[in-house]
């Protein structure tokens, strides 16, 4: 059966940066044979050709018009899990991890024009069931309706660490104390923006993973999936 003909659920998973999410996110959409999207890359993709471009990342008209006029195509990975995301035909990955994008990302998605454009993108992949899809104000805003509601967080300590070794893992340099000082930055913007902060959903699970492996988390969320089924 292919894939678009089994319809499943979608698994809309909320929470700060550096929490996990993607890692989680994928193990779950992995073991269930879902496809899994982190829509962060979707604002840090528009956000890193807004730099590209020279347009300053708070002018609102100009990045609403960017994201209306670029050509967004979403791309799964050869095992079909991880979808990346294609503007104007050319995949962005590498250069949108750079810590300028996240940060002006954060400016660029309370953008209301940008996100109402993201939106209608996200809500497209999501109609097309058996996705995991992760980011902000997804289970508030983008799918309220999802089978599965997920609430991920860790204390900032653990967050600065595990992001710490991931950059270290990747042969990058990384300080622990300044990614501490720009998860917490990160995190007020997040949470302070006019246009759908970030928030938990009433009736979302909410899972603190900081004394969990990201294993055990997502064999948490995979036996909510399961209890269901
Ligand atoms: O998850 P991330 O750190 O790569 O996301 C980059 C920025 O995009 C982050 O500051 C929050 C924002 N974002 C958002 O507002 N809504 C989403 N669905 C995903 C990300």
């Amino acid at each position: 059966m292919s894939r678009a003909s089994r319809k499943g659920f979608v698994i809309a998973i909320d929470g700060p940066a550096g929490v996990g999410k993607s890692t989680i996110g994928t193990l779950v959409a992995k073991e269930l044979g879902y496809r899994f999207i982190n829509t962060g890359d979707m604002y840090r993709a528009l956000t890193w050709k807004a730099l590209e471009e020279g347009i300053d990342t708070r002018d609102g008209v100009a990045l609403t018009r960017l994201a209306e006029r670029l050509a967004w195509d979403f791309k799964a990975n050869e095992d079909g899990v991880i979808i990346r995301t294609v503007i104007d035909g050319h995949p962005v990955t590498t250069q949108i991890r750079e810590e300028r994008v996240g940060m002006n990302s954060s400016l660029v998605a309370g953008v209301p024009g940008v996100r109402r454009k993201l939106r209608a993108l996200q809500r497209k992949l999501g109609n097309q069931g058996s996705i995991v899809m992760e980011g902000r104000a997804i289970t508030t805003v983008v799918f309220p309706d999802a089978a599965f509601k997920v609430y991920l967080d860790a204390s900032i300590e653990e967050r600065a660490r595990r992001r710490t070794k991931q950059l270290r893992g990747g042969g990058k340099k990384a300080d622990l104390s300044k990614i501490r000082e720009s998860i917490i930055q990160r995190a007020m913007q997040d949470l302070q923006r006019r246009i759908n902060p970030l928030r938990q959903a009433e009736d979302a699970v909410v899972i603190d993973s900081t004394s969990l492996t990201m294993l055990e988390v997502a064999g948490k969320i995979l036996e909510l999936v399961r209890r269901k089924r």
